[in-house]
């Protein structure tokens, strides 16, 4: 920037009411700076308007084709204690993905300036910049406003992105495009006052039809679904969905609510919320257990009471009759595809990466961005592409992906060409080679296991067989979260993972919990289910067990979900048994280290020492019979014996606070008051238990348990019960490593 400044140069050329925030984020900065503005007052304003703070791993970012080395390695290293002001991440708001030329040129500009010059997809559509140092982020904000984009309420507890189809206008069976209610939702609740007082985030999400998966509606707080009754156009509404450490499907709050009445039904909605809803518990305080305490019939109740009593706003209606979908309009008439030779690649591409619109002669082309990154150089290109070809038609994908729409049949080959000169004309789209990653241990803070070293490493040893691949394989998709918060979606893969570690030989190594068969289809209608962890390093060997058994068993044309479901728990854990195992660190060291990382695995800063003592042996033994309860519980659900599963699973989480106990008061009994007490006592009253960012979240679950017993145990009871016992589980094991790597640090500093 010359002499005047990006805020005298853009200042009038945004919305106003923006301009004047930047300005005061400005202001909130200057005075962190001096000290007058405390960090937690400053962490809300930042993180209101898409500021994260990240981590720093290895000093390497892996740019979807290879690791770079950051110019930033030296900031304060690994682990959740960097300062406020290093370099972090800002969350850029795409409302249903759509971005145009003039946007994406913007986005390029800022990353290569303010950051490493990638432009990451997120898996809600989003962008992200990652390594922006806190000093750039106003000007950031400036320039993306004068483009019309937002990062406000990208984080934070706010009504966030507005996801939707990125195929809504052009879809075969969509019911109508979604688009224009998606933005009218997005402006109409942005910095709106009655979405300010949230205790959690809210993330709506529309779709244009029931029963395809790229709205995934039953996972998101609020739900919309195209439908059109007696000629009239409107929504199903569901609410109360998500996925994180326990997932829900959400429930109907609506069969049918005509368009002009969305955004009153949704401003109720945030009313309800925002004052019924948990605000001091943050693991409590989705709306999804609003919903689950209270029953959906009281909720709705409330909405409607809520709905009666609110004054009238003239933008419920002019916002969604006044909204016409921007991108409609192709560059060229449709056509078709004219035979002829081909280019190299353009066959296995065509395949996987282009789709018939409705519109006859046209076509949607997916880019398969691995890992969901694209440089800044490629990102220009794209804009030149779209402006010549698909008639500036983009959007964002949930898969992390883009795609171009209303390119002309005729067209395609001068467009796979062009994309392939970028460098972003990968085929395997959308396939079981474009595996879906969140950020884990490369940049989130809460990241335990390496989930965008695992993906590239699978997706280079998929894409090296995807030709020979058979069609049902290629068909999956995998999904990977670096830990059970679930940012990358693992519930709703074929085939999902999210890290953990497991102590070995005395050290830590890093694993990852397999996750298998959830439904990706029917607006995300399943969640997988959990069949025990393995390491890291043996991941890529799994897949491959998984999808040769899938192959080898399939009954006709079995979904994966079908093949796992008829096969049951017990026989499928026997198909990753083999890979569970982690030899002793003297035979294969490198399982004691992550995908893309050579340091040997910690997790946080904790350096853990060689001996493992008596304490962690007894644990071990004690803790297998908590495992194997909570397997049974599993098995027990999928027999339909929900009382069984239930108790089991409750049992499981009584073994596990046994095993804690022990390692200090070794002859408890095994009778739950005595073991809950004794667990209370010695664990969670005095916060031992508790992990830096759950706190005591996994630990109250077996406290409520205990303390009351459901009166009826249905299915949804019964698996809540189980993923309620599996994170109990995992936090004693986090929790046993947090004892011992204290007591070695300890016998070090006293040696
Ligand atoms: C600094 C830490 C974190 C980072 C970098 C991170 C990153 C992400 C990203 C990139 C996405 C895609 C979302 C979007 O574009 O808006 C996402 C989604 C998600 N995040 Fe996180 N996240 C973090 C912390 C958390 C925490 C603490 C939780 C839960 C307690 C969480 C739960 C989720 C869930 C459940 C989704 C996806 C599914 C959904 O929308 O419900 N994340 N996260
Ligand atoms: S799943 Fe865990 S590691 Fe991955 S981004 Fe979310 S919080 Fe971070």
């Amino acid at each position: 920037m010359g002499a005047e400044s990006w805020k005298e140069v853009l200042h009038d050329k945004m919305d106003a009411g923006w301009a004047e925030e930047i300005d005061q984020f400005d202001s909130q900065m200057a005075l962190r700076k001096l000290g007058k503005l405390g960090e937690k007052v400053f962490a809300e304003t930042r993180l209101r308007r898409g500021v994260y703070g990240q981590r720093y791993d290895n000093g390497k970012r892996h740019d979807g084709t290879a690791d770079q080395t950051l110019a930033f390695a030296d900031v304060p290293t690994k682990g959740p204690e960097t300062l406020w002001d290093a370099p972090g991440m800002c969350r850029i708001k795409i409302p249903f993905g759509g971005v145009s030329a003039e946007q994406l040129e913007v986005l390029a500009d800022c990353s290569e300036e303010y950051s490493d010059a990638i432009l990451h997809v997120t898996t809600r559509q989003d962008f992200q910049i990652h390594y922006v140092h806190i000093e750039d982020t106003a000007d950031l904000m400036r320039r993306l406003a004068a483009v019309n984009i937002t990062t406000r309420e990208a984080c934070g507890n706010s009504v966030r992105n507005v996801t939707g189809c990125p195929l809504a206008g052009v879809c075969k069976t969509e019911t109508f495009d979604i688009s224009p209610y998606a933005q009218a939702l997005m402006t109409f609740m942005l910095g709106h006052p009655d979405v300010q007082d949230f205790g959690r985030k809210f993330k709506p999400a529309f779709s244009g039809c029931e029963h395809e998966a790229c709205g995934l509606v039953q996972m998101h707080d609020g739900g919309y679904v195209a439908r059109v009754v007696d000629g009239k156009k409107g929504f199903k509404i569901v609410v109360g969905g998500g996925l994180g450490a326990v997932p829900h499907q959400a429930a109907v709050l609506s069969e049918f609510t005509p368009v002009e009445e969305l955004l009153p039904v949704m401003q109720a909605v945030a009313r309800v919320f925002a004052r019924l809803g948990e605000k001091k518990n943050r693991n409590r305080a989705r709306i999804k257990f609003l919903v689950a305490k209270i029953g959906i019939e009281e909720f709705k109740r409330m909405v409607e009471e809520e709905r009666k009593t609110l004054p009238h706003d003239d933008r419920w209606t002019s916002l969604v009759t006044d909204m016409a979908p921007t991108d409609n309009e192709p560059t060229a008439p449709g056509a078709e595809l004219a035979p002829g030779d081909r280019p190299d690649g353009f066959a296995a591409w065509f395949d996987t990466n282009v789709r018939a619109q409705r519109q006859d002669g046209y076509s949607v082309v997916t880019l398969n961005l691995p890992l969901g990154d694209l440089t800044a150089d490629q990102a220009r290109s794209l804009a030149d592409i779209a402006r010549k070809w698909s008639g500036d038609n983009m959007r964002t994908t949930v898969e992390q992906n883009m795609v171009l729409r209303f390119v002309s049949n005729g067209d395609l080959v001068a467009v796979f060409e062009a994309l392939t000169a970028a460098g972003i004309g990968a085929a395997d789209g959308e396939t079981i080679v474009d595996v879906t990653s969140c950020p884990g241990t490369d940049t989130c803070k809460l990241g335990i296991a390496a989930s965008r070293g695992l993906a590239s490493e699978l997706r280079q040893r998929l894409a090296a067989k995807s030709a020979s691949m058979p069609a049902a394989v290629k068909a999956l998709r995998v999904k990977i979260s670096g830990c059970f918060n679930s940012c990358g979606q693992h519930h709703l893969a074929d085939i999902g993972f999210y890290g953990n570690s497991r102590k070995v030989d005395g050290r830590t190594v890093p694993h990852f919990q397999v996750i298998l068969g959830g439904q990706w289809g029917e607006n995300a209608g399943k969640y997988g289910m959990a069949m025990g962890s393995v390491p890291s390093k043996a991941v890529p060997e799994v897949v491959e067990a998984l999808t040769d058994a899938y192959v080898q068993s399939r009954e006709g044309d079995e979904s994966f979900r079908g093949f796992v479901e008829r096969t049951g728990k017990r026989s499928m854990r026997e198909i990753i048994k083999p890979f569970m195992k982690v030899a002793p660190y003297a035979e294969a060291p490198e399982f004691y280290s992550d995908w893309s990382d050579v340091r040997e695995f910690t997790i946080g800063d904790l350096g853990i020492g060689e001996c493992a003592g008596e304490m962690v042996s007894l644990f071990g033994i004690e803790v297998v019979k908590a495992e194997s309860q909570g397997f049974d519980a599993q098995i027990a659900l999928e027999e339909g014996d929900f009382e069984e599963a239930e108790d089991l699973a409750y049992r499981s989480m009584i073994s596990a606070a046994r095993a804690l106990v022990r390692l200090e008061f070794i002859d408890v009994t095994e009778t739950p008051d005595d073991v809950v007490s004794e667990f209370k006592t010695r664990y969670f009253d005095n916060e031992r238990f508790f992990d830096r960012f759950a706190k005591g979240k996994f630990g109250q679950y077996l406290l409520d348990r205990h303390a009351t017993a459901p009166d009826s145990i249905d299915r949804d009871i019964a698996s809540r019960r189980i993923e309620e016992s599996q994170l109990f589980i995992e936090a004693a094991h986090a929790c046993e490593l947090r004892i011992e790597s204290a007591s070695i640090l300890a016998g070090a500093a006293e040696a």
